[in-house]
């Protein structure tokens, strides 16, 4: 049994039971607005794979706002985030604290305003490897709400990245800028990569139609320079955001996601790909009230079916 003692460095159990050289998976869960769910799903997914026999560590990279150790069920751990942005802790791993669940671990975010906006970049670049080094199979980052740079950058860096909106035009709008957001930094670190900032440019200068869309953009690179445009495509190829839609009441609200699918495409050129919806249902409030993991807790919820669908397609098992 793991205790709160093993963790002054790395728990015991967890160092011993895994292999030195596995590299973690990194899925981040991101989305525009406040309240969509993104705690409830980085728990829960956790959670999904830990059951199935993976070892996790779930972070809450959240500013401000950090509660993923109530998802998780556990009260606030003694060393969060706060110690290692202001370097009382020099390794992430000193920070892992055991859950309820033998294969799941939380790394517990900064109870104050050392949060993943203020980190520099070479800080970032530090947390961004240290994750890498993490000994386990899944790291799974709660990112919060918002689209400063930082939270971007992680959403694009992870293996897989996850948005999380509601059915209601104000959460699909945030979805749209996080979306955007993450279009124009991919463009950016491709016009580094690709040293094509006047390419660029050319493009942007050319009169395009008053409805031209940043798809179009892209069309345009590939008439002047189609070696060049094809790679700048290729980049932004690489961008295949998961979409989860939580709280649908209606069928109405599950094709939602089919719509912004349909509309990431044909705008932005990105493959959104709709990975599944989550009811509304009161165990979710009630699990939190309680301060319980849900798929613990109610294993009869009609959330339990609808997280093994969406883990069967993060993990491409029919
Ligand atoms: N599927 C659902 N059914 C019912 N209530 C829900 C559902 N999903 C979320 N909620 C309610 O919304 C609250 C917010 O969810 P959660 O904390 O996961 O959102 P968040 O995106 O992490 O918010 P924040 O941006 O503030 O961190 C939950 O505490 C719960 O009360
Ligand atoms: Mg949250």
């Amino acid at each position: 049994m793991t205790t709160f003692d093993d963790i002054g460095g790395i728990s015991t159990e967890f160092q011993t039971h895994l292999s030195p050289t596995r590299q973690p998976k990194v899925w981040a869960i991101g989305g525009g607005k406040g309240g969509v769910g993104k705690s409830l799903v980085t728990a829960n997914l956790s959670i999904c794979l830990a059951l199935m026999g993976h070892k996790v560590v779930a972070i809450d990279l959240d500013l401000g706002g950090a509660n993923l150790h109530t998802c998780l069920g556990v009260p606030i751990p003694d060393r969060t985030l706060s110690d290692y942005l202001s370097k009382k802790v020099r390794n992430l791993s000193e920070l892992l604290t055991p859950t309820a669940i033998s294969n799941l671990f939380i790394i517990s975010g900064a109870q104050d305003d050392l949060g993943i906006a203020n980190l520099k970049q070479m800080h970032k670049a530090k947390l961004l490897s240290q994750l890498g080094e993490l000994n386990c199979d899944y790291v799974i980052l709660d990112l919060g709400a918002g689209t400063t740079s930082n939270t971007i950058d992680f959403f694009i860096s992870a293996d897989q990245g996850i948005i999380t909106t509601l059915p209601e035009p104000t959460s699909i709008e945030n979805s749209y800028r996080f979306i955007k957001a993450v279009y124009h930094r991919k463009l950016k670190m491709a016009e580094e990569l690709l040293e094509i900032g006047p390419l660029i440019d050319q493009a942007m200068n050319a009169k395009l139609s008053q409805n031209s869309t940043p798809a179009d953009l892209v069309n345009r690179i590939i008439e002047i320079n189609p070696t060049m445009g094809m790679k700048l495509k290729s980049e932004i190829n690489k961008l295949n955001p998961k979409l989860i839609i939580n709280q649908v009441r209606t069928q109405a609200d599950i094709d939602i996601g089919f719509s912004m699918k349909i509309i990431s495409k044909k705008y932005f050129g990105i493959n959104l790909d709709y990975v599944g919806y989550l009811d509304y249902d009161a165990t979710v409030w009630q699990s939190v009230k309680k301060r319980k993991p849900l798929l613990m807790e109610f294993p009869n919820s009609s959330l339990v079916n609808n997280f093994d669908r969406i883990i069967h397609r993060l993990l491409n098992i029919n």
